[in-house]
């Protein structure tokens, strides 16, 4: 048997990709900010859950299916953006997207991926939604909306939780700081890491497709990251907000939303769907576990807009309580790219199956025949 058909859950696929990438990628990938407070509660929140089952209803057909801004998911998943991904595989942004195809669920794009926005959309099977950083640059803005838009995604998602990057420390420590240096630890390293090595050979430093052209064309690979980093917008505002909801006619969503006061705000604002989230940890660290955020956002926005929950989801169990919390659809972060870090798009692939699966079964066994019918009263 592979070593992936062998993985038999998210933690499995976990550990694979420690043992396959080298420890500065691995921990890029896995770390949090600070002392990681935020990180070990995303998954402490849902472990605190407990779910009151029900028996006696009929769940030999568990309808997964979910309704997200007009289209149909397979299940109530998107995959959230992520950056920096072909460190871990080559051109992992695709593997995730086809994966994500595969099954029937969104795929966001980051300001930050590797793969440009046109490329995505010529080779991704399923709908698209992109996400944008705020940088200084306007202009620059404006354009990554009007590419996004011209390639026909179908969402804009825009994250407002990176003032400024999280203090991640083992990424201070691992060297792996940007602009990546590639010293005599990272080659020692990649020799442990044959196999990984190759495929960074093959493919290239990483290479951030959306930003090329916004500093001196000298610039490259994680260079550029380091670059955008710092020009950020610490100072967009409700009022640039409400610039942006003018000039993109389409489905807005609101990534890194915590409060309930700046949810009620946001959809006051225009904000067709809000995504609540601390970054998977690796933002503020002390931050509230996106879960309980969750618990207090959805009694005051009572249904008016899609609330999609991230950070910590490792279960199917996890994609339920979010429901039964009130969540239209989880974001799956790390699990997916620990998936691709082992094998690509099969290792996406095994990821979403072990998802839904444990989510088909947590239905089942908890009494529930569909999303619909998972409501608080689930819950202890
Ligand atoms: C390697 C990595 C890169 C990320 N890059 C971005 C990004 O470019 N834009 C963004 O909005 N969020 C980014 N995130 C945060 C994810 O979108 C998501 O909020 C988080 O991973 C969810 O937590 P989880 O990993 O526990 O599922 C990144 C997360 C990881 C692990």
């Amino acid at each position: 048997m592979s070593a992936l058909a062998a993985a038999i859950s998210i933690a499995d696929l976990r550990r694979l990709a420690q043992r396959r990438l080298p420890r500065s990628v691995f921990e890029f990938i896995d770390g949090g900010a600070e002392d990681e407070v935020t990180l070990a509660d995303n998954r402490a929140a849902f472990e605190r859950i407990r779910f009151v089952p029900r028996i006696l209803n009929d769940v030999s057909a568990p309808d997964l299916a979910a309704d997200l801004f007009g289209a149909t998911a397979a299940a109530p998943l998107v995959i959230s953006p992520m950056g920096s991904c072909a460190l871990a595989w080559p051109d992992a942004d695709l593997a995730i997207a086809r994966a994500a195809g595969a099954h029937g669920i969104p795929y966001t794009l980051s300001t930050m991926a590797n793969t440009s926005i046109e490329r995505m959309a010529a080779a991704a099977p399923g709908p698209l939604w992109f996400q944008l950083y705020v940088l200084e640059d306007h202009a620059f803005n404006r354009k990554l909306v009007e590419r996004a838009r011209g390639s026909g995604y179908s969402a804009l998602v825009v994250t407002v939780d990176l003032q400024a990057g999280g203090k991640r420390e083992r990424d201070l420590r691992n060297g792996i700081a940007i602009p990546l240096r590639i010293g005599v630890r990272q080659v020692a390293d990649g020799l442990l890491h044959p196999r990984w090595a190759l495929g960074l050979a093959r493919g290239g430093l990483p290479v951030f497709e959306n930003v090329h052209g916004l500093f001196d064309e000298g610039t490259a690979g994680l260079t550029i990251a380091a670059r955008v980093g710092e020009n950020l917008d610490a100072a967009f505002d409700w009022d640039r907000f409400q610039r942006l909801r003018d000039a993109w006619p389409g489905t807005l969503i609101v990534k890194g939303v915590a409060h309930p006061q700046d949810a009620t705000r946001l959809i006051d604002a225009g904000a067709d769907g809000l995504w609540i989230s601390n970054h998977g940890g690796r933002q503020l660290d002390g931050a509230i576990a996106s879960v309980d955020a969750l618990a207090r956002i959805a009694p005051v926005t009572h249904g008016r807009v899609p609330l999609i929950l991230d950070s910590g989801v490792r279960r199917g169990s996890d994609i339920l309580k979010a429901r039964a919390l009130g969540a239209t659809a989880a974001g799956i972060g790390r699990a997916a790219l620990y998936g691709a870090s082992v094998g690509g798009e099969a290792g996406v692939r095994h990821a979403l199956a072990i998802l839904t699966d444990e989510l088909t079964r947590a239905m089942k066994l908890s009494g529930t025949p569909s999303l619909a019918a998972a409501d608080r009263t689930l819950l202890a």
